[in-house]
């Protein structure tokens, strides 16, 4: 049997996914291939934070069903199954099921029910999505918490994911052990609020934040690096940013989502912070690290933005020259609150969309600038990727979240290698080898 799955979102979608590939494979037999023309079941693991994917996803749908084997069965699984449910069905009768983010434990059941559908968000998957066996490599997800307990007006998340519930630490430990003896080096552990781990658990558990839980995981032999995604700037608290200044084996490039950098959106936002409170722990980190590197998610033309809360976002850029920047429209989502908003606050889309522009102008000029300074730096770079042909290269990431390209040197992915940045080209850095 052949299965096929398209993986849409972000990492915990990706970890999903994994798991739904395990599982089918050790339950039901099933091996992956890249034809969908040859799958005897189609998966599409879905995203629904913005609404453009979300209306490609019909016309996906339509493809496979056009091309798949007779017989084969169609499942819709992930945020946009969560929150749509049966509705899908209706719209296209020929997906056989649906599965949402938080019931993916339920993959091996619903396969076999036609025009079933799980959605619920109250259902418990926490020990679930800690299941083992998967292809590891050097790097592995790792999940610690599921759900978001945030009420950010503008996120569909916590409607298609449920409260926030924290998985065990021991059960976080052992898995990292199991990772580490399969030769798993650089653990990424997901959540989409990380640092408020610890918040719930569905079981009686000690007493455990997420400084005390990355202090337990990098105890493990094996386990060089360890990075981690969402952090939520609200709970940047001392603790925690000195915990990921001093733990060697903790990478010093951070996500902080800042959103907006007007402290008035802040608030229409929810997120519980103000431009202050953030500009105040990016000094503490810095202080605490000169060289980390910081990534961020910013959204633009959110209901109410004015030129100038669009000039706050501006000056937190230009002030924190961040290292990546993921930056989009505000999307309306169903089921949140600013969906319920009237129009007279809506920013028109030629505004929005210039606004991002000129964001993402600014930030590749910083990039450009930042890189230049980068030369002459030397770091130590975990390989991920190489070419071996003409064009010889090797690729991978320094400790601060750096992407470094080496020509002409072939090392075997999983090397940890020094490396000093001899030019950049743009925002890109190219290294050679220091022995
Ligand atoms: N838990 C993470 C975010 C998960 S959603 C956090 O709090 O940062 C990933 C990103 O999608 C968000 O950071 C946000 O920038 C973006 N996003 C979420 N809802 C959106 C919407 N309605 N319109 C546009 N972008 C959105
Ligand atoms: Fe969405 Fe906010 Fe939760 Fe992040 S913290 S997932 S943006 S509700
Ligand atoms: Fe998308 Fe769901 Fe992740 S909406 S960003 S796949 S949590």
């Amino acid at each position: 049997m052949k299965l096929y799955i398209e993986t849409l979102g972000c990492a915990m979608n990706m970890r999903d996914s994994e798991h739904m590939i395990a599982e089918l494979n050790s339950k039901e037999g099933y091996d992956l291939t890249d034809e969908p023309q040859e799958a005897d079941l189609i998966l599409i693991n879905t995203c629904s934070v913005r609404e453009k994917p979300e209306r490609k996803l019909f016309s996906e749908i339509g493809q496979f069903a056009k091309i798949k084997k007779p017989g084969a069965k169609i499942g819709i699984c992930g945020c946009t199954a969560s929150h749509m449910g049966e509705e899908i069905i209706k719209k296209a009768p020929s997906v056989n099921f649906v599965l949402g983010a938080r019931n993916i434990s339920k993959i091996s059941e619903v396969i076999h029910k036609n025009k079933a559908v799980e959605v619920g968000i109250d259902y418990d998957d926490s020990t679930y999505v800690f299941d083992t066996s998967r292809n590891t490599g050097v790097k592995a997800l790792l999940n610690i918490s599921i759900g978001c307990d945030k009420k950010c007006a503008y996120c569909i998340v916590p409607h298609t994911r449920g409260r926030e519930i924290s998985i065990p630490s021991d059960m976080i430990v052992s898995e990292a052990k199991k990772l580490a003896q399969s030769g798993v080096k650089e653990l990424m552990l997901l959540g989409q609020n990380v640092n408020n781990y610890g918040a719930r658990f569905s079981v009686q558990h000690k007493i455990i934040n997420f400084a005390g839980l990355l202090r337990e995981i990098s105890n493990i032999d094996g386990i060089e690096r360890i990075r981690f995604t969402s952090p939520h700037p609200l709970h940047m608290d001392d603790e925690f940013l000195e915990e990921f200044a001093r733990n060697p084996k903790v990478c010093k490039s951070i996500h902080m989502p800042l959103q907006s950098g007007s402290s008035n959106i802040l608030k229409k936002m929810r997120r519980g912070y103000t431009k202050e409170w953030y500009i105040n722990r990016v000094q503490k980190l810095q202080s605490l690290l000169p060289n980390v590197g910081i990534g961020t998610d910013i959204i633009v033309g959110f209901p109410g933005e004015s030129d100038e809360d669009f000039e706050h976002t501006m000056d937190v850029l230009r002030k924190v020259e961040f290292d990546t920047l993921y930056s989009f429209v505000y999307s309306p989502r169903p089921h949140t609150e600013s969906y319920l908003w009237g129009d007279e606050e809506k920013v028109p889309q030629e505004i929005a969309s210039a606004r991002l522009a000129k964001l993402q102008s600014t930030h590749r000029e910083i990039l450009s600038t930042k890189a230049k300074k980068e030369i002459g730096k030397r770091h130590q770079v975990l390989i991920e990727n190489i070419k071996e042909t003409e064009g010889s290269f090797s690729e991978g990431r320094s400790d601060n979240g750096k992407v470094i390209k080496i020509p002409d040197e072939v090392f075997k992915i999983g090397d940890i290698v020094s490396v000093e940045v001899i030019h950049s080209e743009g925002g890109s850095l190219i290294g050679k080898h220091i022995r």
